[in-house]
């Protein structure tokens, strides 16, 4: 069986990296070019996910906006690195209007994701490399459809 849809939480107050998130949401600080959030989505995709659904909340309509079209970039011979970000994948958003933890943010999910099988991959932790570690959990799903968590030592 193999995994389609991924849920992104991405309604975090990100009080750690304060105060750069105070007006800015902790998924679009860059790494070098790119909005961490950008990474993480592309993860998603290199695993074969074409339905994404990201968890925000007030003050993150700007990641909707990455992800959308941009005709004044595009006009201005910015098209293939603009466009691209937006046909990555079905990308929706839902909003977790209170702040009740992951567990609700996930939960925020449950009719986009019905009785299929889906990933979860949070907002604000890219795992960049070959073979992203999505692509290994969800190999590993469908070789033995049961639940898959990467984790990492801190
Ligand atoms: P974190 O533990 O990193 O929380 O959440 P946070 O609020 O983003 O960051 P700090 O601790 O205040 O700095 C893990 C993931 O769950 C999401 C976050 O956006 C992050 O991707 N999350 C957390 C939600 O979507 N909703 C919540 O209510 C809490």
């Amino acid at each position: 069986m193999k995994i389609t849809k991924a849920v992104i939480p991405a309604a975090g107050l990100g009080t750690r990296v304060l105060p750069a998130t105070k007006s800015m949401p902790k998924e679009m600080l860059p790494i070098v070019d790119k909005p961490t959030i950008q990474y993480i989505v592309e993860e998603a995709v290199a695993a074969g996910i074409t339905d994404i659904l990201i968890v925000t909340n007030r003050g993150k309509g700007i990641i909707e906006d990455h992800f959308d079209a941009s005709p004044e970039l595009e006009a201005l011979d910015f098209l293939e690195t603009v466009r691209g970000i937006s046909n990555l994948a079905n990308i929706t958003f839902i909003r977790q209007k209170e702040m009740k933890g992951l567990g609700h943010a996930i939960l925020k999910a449950k009719s986009f994701v019905g009785n299929e099988p889906f990933a979860v991959l949070f907002g604000d932790g890219a795992i960049v490399g070959e073979k992203p570690a999505i692509v290994h959990l969800s190999c590993q799903f469908t070789v033995n459809p049961a639940i898959k968590i990467g984790v990492k030592k801190v």
